[in-house]
């Protein structure tokens, strides 16, 4: 096979479905998907096995949903307008506005859809629960001033008429004695408004397939949750926790560059487009062949970004032209973030199936640049 390359590998997703399945179960909630983490359709048919549903936070990923996991899809958008309001409803089971504004925007359209449209579609009201469990500025939706969800001083005793659900999205990566914090905190705030609701979204974040997640300590959570609030239907809403560690990048190494004493591999990968988390978040990604000692080396990309390269990893033996290296966990927020900038080959896409088989399912060529551009 070509480098670059992301695989996907259809037993370690069918290992996380399961598990996620059975905590679904075991806990009495309904644990979606959602789509900003992995929109790789080809690979959904493992999902839609397990009747898995999706949740949207644009047109695009609703009519994914629509089409690829055959349901109404759960929508939130930070705003929507009259131009994309009709169409999230049509393809909307549940809709969740993130502010009373918006409500009140809109209240009127979700009516008339309800009245006479082919479904009904149940509105919600984000809010935000100001508790901080994440270090990551960038990934903390509970930053102060946030833009995402109400406030419990804004909401007062009473929800706005219609409002049927509570969304709230805190978590990032996040264990479930994160989720203990955040939900005491939602409790306290909003707990006297849950009499007035039927559903309430515990948003994602929840990383329930990492080693070590105490999966028990979640189910016990959301059982006790739902025992003091046995009218509401809980709904999760993760996104990682689906993909997480179900696949790889795999590159080459096409030139090594020694200046100033720092030894550069350039790989046929980018970090700035295949690895864009890397340098978003910041981290240090593993890769397979690397071990704990041994000769340092960068890893540069080949674009011309001077900031893309990421280091130090060591190897037992020194690199040369042609070995590959394989960067792992690159399938979550990965593939659905990657750009084409300087036109650098773009990886294809490889789902090894269960009986061991590879499937190409995607070869980007030159009309893959050319078309994104005018
Ligand atoms: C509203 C909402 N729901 C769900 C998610 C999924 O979170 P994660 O992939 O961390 O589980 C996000 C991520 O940004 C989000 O903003």
């Amino acid at each position: 096979m070509n480098t670059p390359y992301y695989i996907v590998y259809e037993q370690k997703l069918r290992h996380n479905i399961e598990l996620i399945t059975s905590v679904a179960q075991r806990a009495g909630v309904e644990i979606i998907m959602a789509f900003k983490a992995n929109a790789l359709w080809k690979t959904f048919g493992s999902f839609r096995a397990f009747g898995v549903k999706s949740t949207a936070s644009s047109l695009n990923e609703l009519q994914l949903g629509n089409e690829e996991l055959r349901s109404l899809v759960h929508s939130y958008c930070p705003a929507y307008t009259p131009e994309t309001i009709g169409r999230y409803l049509e393809g909307s089971s549940h809709i969740t506005f993130n502010s009373i504004s918006q409500w009140e925007r809109f209240r009127a359209d979700v009516e008339r859809f309800n009245y006479n449209g082919p479904h009904s579609v149940s509105p919600g009201l984000r809010v935000n629960p100001q508790c901080s469990v994440i270090d990551t500025d960038i990934y903390n939706p509970a930053l102060p001033g946030s833009r995402f969800g109400v406030t419990a001083d804004i909401i007062g005793r009473q929800l706005p008429d219609g409002i049927e659900g509570l969304h709230f999205h805190a978590l990032c990566e996040s264990s479930s004695h994160d989720l203990e914090k955040v939900l005491a905190a939602f409790e306290e705030q909003f707990g006297h408004l849950l009499p007035q609701v039927k559903w309430v979204n515990m948003g994602g974040g929840h990383l329930m397939t990492r080693e070590g997640y105490d999966t028990d300590h979640l189910v016990e959570l959301l059982r006790g949750f739902r025992s003091r609030y046995p009218w509401l239907t809980v709904i999760l809403e993760p996104g990682s926790a689906w993909t997480w560690r179900t696949g790889d990048l795999v590159c080459s190494v096409v030139d090594i560059v020694d200046n100033q004493g720092v030894k550069t591999a350039i790989i046929d990968g980018s970090f700035a487009c295949h690895m864009p988390d890397c340098l978003e978040m910041p981290y240090r990604p593993a890769i397979t062949e690397s071990t704990p000692e041994g000769t340092p080396y960068r890893i540069g990309g080949n674009s011309c970004l001077s900031g893309d390269f990421v280091g130090d990893w060591h190897f037992a033996t020194t690199l040369k032209i042609g070995d590959r290296l394989t960067f792992e966990d690159m399938n979550h927020y990965t593939t659905v973030k990657t750009n084409m900038f300087n036109g650098i080959q773009h990886p294809s896409v490889i789902f090894e199936r269960l009986d061991g088989t590879q499937q190409v399912l995607r070869r980007y060529t030159y009309d893959d640049y050319k078309e994104r551009m005018d």
